[in-house]
């Protein structure tokens, strides 16, 4: 995998045996948080690194399933007495509140936290004031104060769903697809397996993974008959798999992968509707998966938080387009993105995208116009074989 542009800060390695600073505590910090990503919906995956007062790694932990012990009390755990005069470095804001669990700002007094330091603020107005409590108690608290492209890989991470919840009161959405470089993504008589590469198509597994549910239209049940589960390279389910769920009025194929107790369908043209739904199950986190004219009905009525474009240097010329009638009739209602990342996975291109961000909001570090910041020295033709028995695709 070649990167084009840098895509935030390295991931944290093992744990360092000597002292470490803020900075590099939350990137172990935030690497903790990623590896429960998909599994704390509807609490946040957070992370947190508990230092000893000698500035050495004395707890790591992360945000326990729904019920479970926050990243805090996990890492503070870990620590035992070394918590004692040290440092608690947090991706997020510790919770002031008594929800499933008691506040987090109490575990981090108890244990003798001296001070914290905290990459994101809590927008959520019933758990905030974690700062201001542990102030009150006498601790140092900082908020966002670290190296800006760390705070910056907190809340574009294993966060932004959550974040985006809180501030919207709806669950984030991320429009997934797959087209040629002319925006195809099926050939004249409707094939369409593969377009991109099995690197691509594995990432589309690890991502449902993370998402807490997955949403076709009925279109792309009839036509795919996807099983919409989480594999990996082998075909075997992940240990976490999303919620599936089908837009539309028709059935699904009786027999067909989606024709399943577990299965949501949400009979409906209304994209509200769907995000109602999910919002009721607790979803925070969405994956739309939908063929055109669903992905298109999401875009018209701004339900679309992120898009994410593989896109294969290959054309068809002819062929249903990747996205159906978005609302746009005119140029001046055109829907510009703003790149956050541009990545080759595989032989393929990944542009991951932000709707409705500021420009340059989530620019990478580093990246000017026109710069190359990486070339590729050789093509991948073994990545466009559909032969490669990599186990992933619907
Ligand atoms: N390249 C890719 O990334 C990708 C991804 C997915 C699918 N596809 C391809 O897309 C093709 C299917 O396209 P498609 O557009 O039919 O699939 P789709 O968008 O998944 O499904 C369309 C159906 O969704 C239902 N629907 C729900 N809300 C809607 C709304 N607001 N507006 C319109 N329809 C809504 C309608 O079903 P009812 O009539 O039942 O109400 C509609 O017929 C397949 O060939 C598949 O291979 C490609």
């Amino acid at each position: 995998m070649t990167r084009l542009t840098p895509a935030g800060p390295t991931p944290a390695g093992p744990t360092p045996a000597g002292p470490v600073g803020p900075d590099d505590a939350m990137r172990i910090a935030l690497a903790a948080s990623a590896r429960v990503h998909g599994t704390t919906s509807p609490n946040p995956p957070v992370g947190c690194v508990v230092l000893a007062a000698d500035g050495t790694v004395a707890g790591v932990g992360a945000t326990a399933p729904p019920g479970g012990p926050h990243a805090e009390v996990v890492a503070l755990a870990q620590a035992g007495e070394r918590a004692r005069g040290g440092t608690a470095v947090v991706t997020l804001e510790p919770c002031a509140h008594h929800g499933r669990t008691p506040p987090c700002t109490d575990a981090l007094r108890a244990a003798g936290i001296a001070a914290v330091h905290v990459a994101v603020a809590d927008p959520n107005p019933v758990a905030a004031g974690g700062a201001e409590a542990l102030r009150a108690a006498g601790l140092t608290v900082t908020v966002g104060t670290l190296a800006p492209d760390i705070v910056d890989a907190v809340a574009a991470g294993p966060l932004r769903a959550w974040l985006h919840a809180q501030r919207t009161g709806r669950p984030h959405v991320t429009w997934k697809f797959a087209a040629t470089l002319d925006g195809r993504s099926a050939a004249a008589d409707g094939t369409s397996r593969w377009i991109t590469g099995p690197a691509a198509r594995a990432r589309v597994h690890t991502l449902r993974a993370t998402s807490d549910a997955v949403v076709v239209g009925t279109g792309t049940a009839l036509a795919d008959d996807p099983a919409l589960t989480a594999r990996d390279v082998d075909g075997t389910p992940l240990a976490r798999q999303p919620l599936r769920v089908v837009a539309g009025l028709r059935d699904v194929a009786p027999g067909s992968h989606l024709d399943a107790p577990d299965v949501l369908h949400v009979r409906t043209h209304d994209p509200d509707e769907v995000i109602a739904a999910l919002h009721a199950r607790g979803v925070v986190d969405v994956l739309l998966e939908g063929g055109p004219r669903l992905a298109g009905a999401f875009l018209a009525a701004g339900r679309v938080d992120r898009v994410l474009a593989h896109v294969a240097p290959a054309l068809l010329g002819a062929g249903a387009a990747a996205l159906g009638d978005a609302g746009v009739g005119t140029i001046g209602d055109i829907l510009r993105l703003h790149v956050a990342r541009v990545e080759l996975v595989g032989g393929d291109i990944l542009i991951d995208a932000l709707v409705g961000a500021a420009p340059g909001a989530a620019a990478p570090a580093g990246a000017a116009d026109g710069q190359v910041v990486a070339t590729v020295s050789a093509p991948r033709p073994a990545d466009r074989s559909g032969s490669t028995p990599d186990g992933s695709g619907p």
